[in-house]
């Protein structure tokens, strides 16, 4: 099976706040989106790489693609993104070989992701029969349904959960899901099973949350310096 990744960094991180597009923000002194490719370069399989960029920051991924990569790889590309996710997802599908038959869309700022989160997705992937699979987690808080500020009911959480990346599909399937999208969709398990694909889940992990806000990513430099001490 000839396995590839996605990697989306195209956005510009407004709710960041940092004036740089997100992924070249520095964690705890390394860029997130070098962070984030790390355990694609780290892993035994060979693995595609195909990293979604801004488009005026094109040369800038390529180097950081390259150092990431070393000699590791057989495959990488570098795109320019699309004016929101959805685009910038479609432009990565798009340059990717044929013979690739489980493709992985992964975000760069779930950039603490570990490497056996892509482990497990592939893995999933490959066993599953033509489904889609996406990392999830129990959610904790109390939900409640609200209108307006009136809390109408408390929602049952035992059936729900909350959703990270990566997502993993057979590539062809997910490619005409995209193609025909509607772009309403938040997620790729969104767009694949709107095209009707079946989607399951598989283990998440609290380290694959995604660097939203400054407070998010205050966590993820905590975490980086408690796991050098
Ligand atoms: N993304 C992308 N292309 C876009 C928008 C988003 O590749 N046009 C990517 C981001 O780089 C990120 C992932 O999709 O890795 C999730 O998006 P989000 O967290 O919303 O990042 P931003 O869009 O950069 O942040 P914001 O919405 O605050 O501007
Ligand atoms: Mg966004």
């Amino acid at each position: 099976m000839d396995r590839a990744v996605v990697v989306v960094a195209a956005g510009s991180g407004t709710r960041l706040g940092i004036g740089t597009a997100k992924a070249f923000v520095p964690v705890a002194g390394q860029l997130m989106l070098a962070r984030a490719l790390e355990p694609l370069f780290s892993s035994s399989s060979p693995t595609l790489v195909v990293v979604v960029a801004p488009s005026a920051l094109l040369e800038d991924c390529r180097r950081v693609v390259a150092t990431a990569a070393g000699a590791a790889v057989a495959y990488t590309a570098v795109v320019p993104g699309g004016t929101d996710r959805h685009g910038s997802v479609q432009a990565g599908l798009a340059v990717l070989p044929d013979s690739v038959t489980a493709v992985l869309v992964h975000d760069a700022a779930r950039c603490l992701t570990p490497a056996a989160q892509f482990d497990r997705v592939f893995d999933a992937v490959a066993s599953g029969a033509g489904a889609g699979y996406v990392p999830a987690l129990p959610v904790t808080d109390t939900i409640k349904r609200v209108a307006g500020d009136v809390v109408v009911e408390t929602v049952d959480r035992s059936a729900l959960v909350g959703v990270q990346t990566p997502q993993g599909f057979p590539l062809d399937a997910l490619r005409r899901a995209y193609a025909a999208s509607t772009q309403s969709e938040t997620d790729d398990a969104g767009v694949f099973q709107a095209a009707g694909g079946t989607v399951r889940s598989v283990p998440g992990d609290a380290d694959a949350f995604k660097i939203t806000t400054p407070w998010d990513l205050g966590r993820a430099e905590s975490i980086v310096r408690s796991r050098a001490s």
